[in-house]
């Protein structure tokens, strides 16, 4: 069975649909940087693997993700999944795991990479919207996408609003995107991702 390392910051809504989700994957380990992260709970409470890297007592990045690689290493992944993981990542560890690292970020890439994606997306006037996973790749927020899906922007909508309603098809996307990349179907192919054997659908709309 492949292992996947879930790295997270918060909360850890999308590390919990993943873990109830009965992927064919085991959970190695859940790591966040922030040692107060509601997600470390959750993974105790289910038995699994949680750490805590403080990123606050490394004195630069380089130094934090050296030591981020070699608590993964640990685990000895075939995948590292990013849910909600909010530290930009370096160049060395970013090469170090291309082609084996998940991200998923709340809009429709490549609109809107980085933070703020809501408030942003309700100040273009954009009507509809939607949550992406992709490869990590050098380039932040723009690796080769796997899947997406979109929701309706709605005219009372708010910042809050709208993520709530991307959040639930991020829970929906992020596990079908780890199980086929626990099938072995993604296939990056020229910076885009084919999906290998049976016709399944790329985008979700609700
Ligand atoms: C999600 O919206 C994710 O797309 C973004 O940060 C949020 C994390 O939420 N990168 P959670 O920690 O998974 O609940």
């Amino acid at each position: 069975m492949k292992r996947i390392v879930v790295l997270i910051s918060g909360r850890g809504s999308n590390f919990q649909a993943i873990a109830e989700a009965n992927l064919p994957v085991e959970i190695a380990a859940v790591i966040s940087n922030r040692p107060n992260a509601a997600g470390l709970d959750y993974a105790r409470s289910r038995g699994l693997p949680a750490v805590a890297l403080d990123h606050t007592i490394y004195p630069d990045r380089e130094s934090f993700d050296a030591a981020l690689a070699a608590e993964i290493e640990r685990h000895a992944p075939d995948l590292i999944v990013l849910a909600g993981y909010m530290r930009i990542l370096t160049a060395g560890f970013i090469q170090r795991f291309e082609g084996r690292m998940l991200n998923i970020h709340p809009s429709l890439l490549p609109m809107f990479p980085g933070l703020k994606t809501h408030e942003r997306a309700l100040a273009e006037g954009i009507k509809i919207h939607g949550c992406s996973v992709h490869f990590v790749t050098a380039d932040l927020d723009h690796g080769p996408i796997v899947i997406q899906a979109a929701v309706p922007v709605l005219a009372d909508d708010t910042a809050d609003t709208l993520a709530a309603r991307v959040l639930q098809q991020e829970h929906r996307i992020y596990p079908q995107a780890i199980r086929w990349f626990a099938e072995g179907r993604l296939l990056i192919n020229d910076g885009h991702v084919n999906l290998l054997g049976d016709q399944a659908s790329q985008s979700v709309f609700p």
